[in-house]
């Protein structure tokens, strides 16, 4: 029998490559998708239903006609510079959107969630690699929307018995090793599509933010980890809720940190092409370094990030930009 899995933001980056790990692991992925933000063309392993999550009667016929097993839940806002500026948005997207969609599994009787959490709800580290019993300060709206998320799982665990995974992600990174996904954000804030659009000549330069910090290079470090190897987490997550039926919250990240400059370096290897850069100063709140301790994925999910070594992030996604081109 066919088994569909809900996916909130499916037509998204990251949503759009677990769609196609599920397909390939048996499972049906039906995609729910506002398209703020997500593509209609990233959907391609199930059905496609154009939607929001706050809409009630979208949702209740999805569980109707589908009766999906568990839900993984993506859509959201991901700015956090914009969730200074516009809080509002963030937590009726974020926060509200999510009870809407779980008022809706618990009335339609769905007992399984993976949330995309992020290191966000850390705030600035104390402590690291970040273990998952780090205090959650989280410095942003964005970031507290994600954490106040995961407490309200904790209540609907507590009053409902809803189980849920919370992954908390490092930086997504890469794209889908045969070509068919990648990372399409508009606006794009991340470091390695930025880097790439520089050297493909589509930006004029990347600007690197701090070139003074603590570390040893004096560019910020952070922990990327391929967006297929995130996939990957989601099946396995859902096939432990399905086994273990305890709720978690669970980094997701290879506890290796990369410096903005060694990203540059390997996107001129890679492309064969410089990067231009322009020095910035420090952006307000980015820690010098964000590494994952990821041995809580290993043992409870059995997770192993396979594609995550630097060259595999940045073959893929330049392959992904370069290939898509225009002339
Ligand atoms: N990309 C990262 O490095 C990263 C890191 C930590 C956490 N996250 C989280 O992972 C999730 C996915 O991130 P992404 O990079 O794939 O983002 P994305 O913007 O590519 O995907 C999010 C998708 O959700 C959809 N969406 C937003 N609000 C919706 C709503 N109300 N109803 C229906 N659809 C809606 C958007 O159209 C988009 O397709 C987000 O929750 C984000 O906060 C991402």
């Amino acid at each position: 029998m066919e088994q569909y899995i809900l996916v909130t933001g499916g037509a998204g980056y990251i949503g759009s490559h677990t769609c196609k790990f599920l397909h390939e692991r048996g499972y049906t992925p039906v995609v729910l998708d506002n398209l703020v933000y997500g593509h209609r063309s990233a959907v391609k392993w199930g059905p496609f239903i154009e939607g929001d999550i706050h809409d009630q009667g979208v949702l209740g016929r999805i569980f109707s006609e589908y009766s999906p097993a568990a839900v993984i839940h993506f859509a959201a806002f991901a700015y956090v510079g914009e969730s200074m500026l516009a809080p509002g948005r963030y937590y009726r997207n974020n926060v509200a959107g999510t009870l809407s969609l779980l008022e809706s599994m618990r009335q339609n009787g769905c007992p399984h969630l993976v949330f995309s959490s992020s290191c966000a709800t850390y705030g600035l580290p104390e402590t690291l690699p970040l273990v998952e019993s780090h205090p959650r300060k989280p410095i942003s709206p964005y970031g507290r929307s994600k954490l106040m998320v995961e407490e309200i799982l904790q209540d609907y665990d507590s009053a409902h018995g809803l189980k849920s995974v919370s992954l908390r992600y490092f930086n997504a990174a890469g794209a889908d090793l045969a070509g068919e996904l990648g990372e399409d954000h508009a606006p794009e804030t991340h470091l390695i599509p930025l880097a790439v659009a520089a050297a493909l000549g589509t930006r004029p330069e990347l600007q690197i933010f701090g070139t003074d910090y603590p570390t040893a290079d004096g560019t910020a470090v952070r922990d990327f980890v391929h967006v297929t190897d995130l996939a990957a987490a989601h099946v396995q997550a859902l096939e432990f809720l399905a086994r273990q039926e305890t709720s978690q919250a669970i980094n997701l990240g290879t506890g290796r940190g990369y410096s903005v400059r060694e990203i540059v370096r390997e996107v001129g290897r890679v492309s064969g092409r410089e990067v231009p850069v322009v020095r910035k100063e420090r952006r307000a709140g980015d820690p010098p370094v964000l590494v994952a301790d990821a041995a809580k994925a290993g043992r409870l999910l059995g997770w192993r990030p396979t594609r995550s070594d630097l060259p595999t992030i940045i073959s893929s996604a330049w392959k992904w930009h370069a290939g898509r081109r225009p002339g």
